[in-house]
């Protein structure tokens, strides 16, 4: 009887065993992708070792985190953007050598031009591609977009973000990161907060009053992290009030994850930490790079001349400071749970990403063709010198140092290799074909890209050359600006000025060919006093990825009717910008005495004439604003005002306009520049077409940030609204009054 019950016992219990021990070791439940993120990592939470959970805190390699293969858990595979994937294989300076392991990709424009199209749809369009090429190339995580807010001119990494107003660098990341996400690929806003120069980026101390943070450099990280729902933030190298970045509790752990509610994980920027406990403490959830990589490029003497710190999170560190009693298992189960919720969230557990699918698909160079074109700003066009065609122009000189190479990006860990990309020379080629006879002088090269064109006579040579192509030809083109050799990550501009001997060409060439069409293909603002005058027409062409010289090429013949606005103020002179005086500091510190006003809100507030202002663009048709509405006309605090207006392209071509909207506070007690841009929208208008626009204005829209209420407020008094074609051209106003 005993005998028969234990064994009945026994049969139960393998018979349980049996059913349950293959369920479990097949699902468990962080495997169930039915679960939420945040369900799975805590059963997974509760699966880990404190050893395995501390490993996670810093890479495994220069572009993985670590992996743990006991639980199935994936490295995150990561590589550079934003303007496309770059290769993992190590730091820029390694990437971009002749040798380096060849990962190609669309390289879409950069930031700044694709700011130039104030499309947010578009540079959503351009995120799901990069998601897209992102899976195909076996990675899953993407080191863009950046979207530090360009303070000043010179700094070298302008090209890479959306420029100088907080609202449109806003709309513009959260395009980028839903399309991103959308495809299951983690996107990492970067750099929080402030990385506004290259100039001792490691060791720079910026001091910046609160307000001003909250104003302008954090509204673009706000809308990425409540918005779009960013599942990665990047810390950024410097320090802000006097803390690293990466171990500042006051932008992590406060701002970011608590005041925000950010869910994802803190990443820190290649070599930009400087303790153990701080640094976790202060809410730094991933060191990168870490394992052999790091330590190699950490022993090299340059590494750390630059500033650079690393090796701070590796496990032993961790550890000790644990077993020391200065990081709690809490704070080590944050860490590593945020991480492993953006993997979940993007379905790294469920969907790996094996690699070997289509890049530079052609619909993605299509993508990359059309935002290139969009972006394109037409700055001046005096006579109508632009459109080149349907005139009589038989003939074009094509000119310049940029004319036949394709400067699709600035320098740094952005530049993306494409399979092929159009140089603004072969474009026009391709669409002059047999009606325009082109001809070609380089006039000018790059300072130190060819040392046997740099002496005064062989550019006094050149320049003899360019000029007698311009005398011949109906119009000269003249391809001009920057190289990454000039404008990059790693070192700011020394000068607002075109490389040396461009002024001189284009003088030269103007005074040949009174057709002389200036292109700019730079990142940046550069000074044009020597010659604007007497150039009749210019156009910003930016860096514009693999498909800038088609997009050129439709604008300079009228295929495409240019609507590329100013992300950014081009000023006259840099004695002008709102940072002249407090950059780039003095003994490692720089105060941001401008405060809030920054790009137009500093041209604005002191009248100073810039040279063409935010927002500015002129196309080859016209359009006519009416009918500016604001209702209701008064309302209470905290409500939403709607402002419409009609805009009609009263012109001959089909075009697109971005009507852009500006807000003043009349009466407040706290200091508001003269107006701030609160709303746009581009729209596409055929001939005779209009369109009716609304926009809503919540109530931040109408606030300041309180230092006193650490919070955004919004007073009862009276606004101005603005509308127009740029900051500097208000075509409408309207009032609206807010009561209690
Ligand atoms: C840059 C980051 C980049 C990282 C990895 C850093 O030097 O500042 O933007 O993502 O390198 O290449």
């Amino acid at each position: 009887m005993r005998i028969g019950w234990l064994l009945t016992v026994c049969a139960l219990l393998v018979f349980l065993l049996a059913a349950q021990t293959p369920k479990d070791d097949a699902a468990p439940p962080y495997k169930n992708p039915k679960l939420t993120p945040d369900a799975r990592v805590a059963d997974l939470l509760r699966r880990m070792t404190i050893e395995e959970k501390v490993s996670m805190l810093a890479g495994s390699g220069w572009m993985e985190s670590m992996p743990i293969e006991r639980l199935g858990i994936p490295a995150i595979k990561m590589a550079d953007g934003p303007m496309g994937i770059r290769s993992w294989q190590g730091s820029s300076s390694v990437t971009n050598a002749a040798n380096a392991m060849r990962v190609t990709s669309t390289s879409f424009p950069a930031g700044l031009a694709m700011a130039a199209t104030w499309d947010p749809d578009l540079v959503q369009q351009q995120g799901k591609a990069i998601g897209q090429e992102v899976k195909a190339l076996g990675r899953d995580m993407i080191l863009g977009p950046t979207v530090n807010i360009a303070r000043q001119p010179l700094w070298g990494r302008n090209f890479e973000g959306y420029g100088e107003d907080p609202y449109l660098a806003s709309r513009l990341v959260v395009g980028y990161i839903k399309g991103v996400q959308g495809e299951g690929v983690i996107a990492t806003v970067k750099h929080f907060a402030a990385n506004n120069q290259e100039f001792e980026r490691h060791r720079i101390d910026e001091k910046i009053d609160e307000r001003t943070l909250q104003e302008i450099y954090f509204p673009a990280f706000q809308a990425a992290v409540q918005e779009a729902g960013v599942w990665s933030v990047m810390s950024a190298y410097n320090k802000v009030n006097g803390l690293y970045c990466a171990e500042s509790p006051r932008l992590l752990r406060d701002v970011l994850k608590k005041q925000w509610g950010f869910k994802g994980f803190v990443i820190s920027d290649w070599g930009s930490t400087y303790s153990t406990a701080a640094t976790v403490n202060a809410g730094m959830d991933l060191e990168m790079p870490g394992g052999e990589p790091m330590k190699l490029w950490f022993a090299k003497p340059s590494t750390q001349s630059d500033g650079n710190g690393a090796g701070w999170l590796t496990s032993a560190n961790v550890l000790a400071a644990i077993q020391a009693g200065h990081i709690t298992a809490a704070q080590v189960n944050d860490n590593a749970g945020r991480i492993l919720r953006s993997m979940f969230a993007a379905g790294l557990f469920d969907k790996p990403h094996p690699g070997g699918g289509a890049v530079d698909t052609p619909e993605q160079k299509t993508l990359a063709r059309t935002a290139a074109s969009e972006s394109i700003v037409l700055l001046k066009n005096e006579r109508d010198v632009l459109p080149l065609l349907p005139k009589s122009i038989h003939s074009v000189a094509v000119i310049g140092p940029n004319a036949a190479v394709a400067r699709t990006g600035g320098g740094g860990s952005s530049l993306v290799r494409s399979s092929y990309s159009v140089t603004p020379l072969d474009g026009i080629r391709e669409r002059g074909g047999n009606q325009v006879q082109v001809s070609y002088a380089q006039g000018v090269s790059i300072p130190g890209e060819d040392a046997s064109k740099d002496s005064p006579a062989a550019r006094a040579q050149m320049r003899e050359q360019a000029v007698a192509a311009a005398a011949r030809a109906d119009a000269a083109i003249m391809i001009v600006g920057n190289a990454p050799s000039i404008e990059s990550e790693g070192f700011d501009r020394k000068t607002l000025a075109l490389p040396e001997g461009q002024d001189e060409l284009i003088q030269a060439v103007v005074k040949a060919n009174k057709n002389t069409i200036v292109v700019i293909n730079a990142g940046s603002p550069v000074a044009m006093d020597p010659w604007i005058d007497q150039v009749p027409a210019v156009l910003m062409m930016w860096y514009g990825g693999q498909e800038g010289g088609h997009a050129i090429a439709s604008v300079l013949f009228g295929d495409f009717t240019p609507s590329g606005k100013l992300p950014m103020t081009f000023p006259r002179r840099i004695e002008d910008t709102p940072a002249f005086g407090h950059y780039p500091g003095e003994n490692l510190r720089t105060e941001y005495a401008e405060g809030i006003y920054v790009g137009y809100r500093h041209y604005d507030r002191g009248n100073i004439a810039p040279l063409f202002p935010f927002g500015h663009g002129l196309s080859y048709t016209k359009f006519d604003y009416s009918d500016l509405k604001v209702t209701p006309d008064k309302v209470a605090s905290g409500r939403r005002v709607q402002v419409s207006l009609t805009v009609r392209n009263s012109g001959s071509r089909t075009g697109a306009e971005v009507v852009q909207l500006y807000v003043h506070d009349l009466k407040s007690t706290a200091d508001r520049p003269p107006q701030e841009l609160k709303g746009f929208r581009r729209v596409l208008l055929d001939p005779g077409q209009s369109q009716s626009v609304t926009f809503t204005l919540d109530p931040r829209a109408m606030s300041f940030y309180s230092t006193a209420k650490h919070a955004w407020v919004a007073e009862p008094g009276g606004f101005e609204v603005f509308a127009g074609a740029s900051s500097r051209d208000i075509r409408l106003k309207a009032n609206f009054e807010l009561t209690k």
